[in-house]
């Protein structure tokens, strides 16, 4: 029997602590199926906990309450600020704001967001020691902190007053990290286990050999999610273009669960479509297109990669890639 499907709410579960992630699409969702099964793989005491909007389909909502131990459904939230969101070259990032509902789910004593493009290589449990807001540094500004992952503790009180934040002060990437970082100002850095980034080659090579191997929450952070990539059932691995090798055991463990402990629950379901829709609509892509300067040629790009210059948010998105594998495919 699976989770029951409530809205927000009429849950009335006791106090306890949870995973909570969000899906607004089909494609997010495979991708919180994914690290749903990660977390229990790796042995989870926590509840498992997903916030989707009704744009999920059914039958995908009904595969996430046989996964998860709780299906809310919630109202979309949406930015509509498409100005900073262009500057971030994610268009599609305003119903981020969505990811605010969490506060509301204060039938759990604390909790830990996690994004739906993330995975656990080990158990991350110790979260729950630490105090709202715990996060990990970002990568592209150091001084704010990465919202892929927080500790959070529910509250009525806070879900109001970040709404006010979000309708006064605003959000200055248009999505849910630039609001967050202006709320949480004095915030407490866990370490950067707890959200590497995948997508990125890293300057500090060093320190990627000697931590790498302690990692336990893996961050697909971009456009490129591990649902858009392309799988190679013959040999069992996901074929990644030259420059993004370090991402190859990460992709491949996501696929290894995909295609072992997902797809097998979803026969009816075309995944290139819901990546599609995870992706961004046609106008959001041409938006995209226009900001990106595809001129770029692939030599400047494997270039730009191998000084470590990459734009994970941007030129180095899904379609660039995807024709660029085909175009490899060819050869
Ligand atoms: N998300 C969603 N639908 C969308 C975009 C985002 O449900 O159309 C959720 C999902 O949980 C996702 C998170 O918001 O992981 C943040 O977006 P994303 O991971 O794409 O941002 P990034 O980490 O790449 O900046
Ligand atoms: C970041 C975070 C993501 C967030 C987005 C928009 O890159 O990884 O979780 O939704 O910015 O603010
Ligand atoms: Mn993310």
């Amino acid at each position: 029997m699976g989770a029951e499907i409530v809205n927000v709410s009429d849950s009335k579960d006791f106090l306890t602590e949870a995973y909570v992630t969000l899906a607004t699409n089909d494609g997010y969702a495979v991708g919180a199926l994914v690290l749903a099964h990660s977390l229990k793989s790796q042995g989870t005491t926590r509840q498992l906990c997903i916030l989707v909007t009704t744009s999920v389909s059914e039958t995908v909502r009904s595969v996430l309450s046989n996964v998860f131990n709780h299906v809310i459904i919630v109202d979309v939230f949406d930015s509509k600020d498409s100005a900073h969101l262009s500057l971030l070259k994610r268009p599609e990032l305003g119903v981020t704001f969505t990811k605010l509902h969490c506060w509301t789910l204060t039938q759990f004593s604390k909790c830990v967001f996690l994004d739906a493009d993330m995975l656990a290589m080990r158990n991350p449990d110790e979260l729950f020691q630490y105090p709202e807001l715990s996060a990990v540094a970002d990568i592209g500004w150091p001084d704010c902190f990465n919202s892929g992952m927080f500790v959070y503790v529910p509250s009525k009180d806070t879900y109001e007053r970040l709404l006010q934040h979000a309708e006064v002060t605003g959000s200055f990437d248009g999505g849910d990290q630039g609001l967050l970082n202006t709320f949480f100002t004095n915030w407490n850095r866990v370490s950067f286990v707890f959200n590497m980034v995948a997508s990125v080659t890293y300057t500090y090579l060093p320190a990627y050999k000697k931590f790498g191997k302690d990692v336990k929450l893996v961050h697909f952070l971009g456009a490129t999610k591990p649902w858009h990539q392309r799988y190679d059932a013959q040999s069992g691995t996901v074929r990644t273009q030259s420059g993004y090798e370090q991402l190859t055991p990460y992709l491949n463990a996501w696929w290894n669960i995909y295609i072992n402990l997902v797809r097998p629950k979803l026969p009816e379901m075309d995944l290139r479509e819901a990546a599609r829709q995870s992706f961004a609509t046609a106008a959001q892509l041409s938006e995209r297109i226009g900001g990106l300067g595809l001129g770029e040629s692939l030599l400047e790009g494997r270039a730009r990669w191998e000084r470590g210059q990459v734009e994970y948010t941007g030129r180095d998105s899904f379609d660039n890639i995807q024709a660029y594998i085909e175009s490899r495919l060819k050869m």
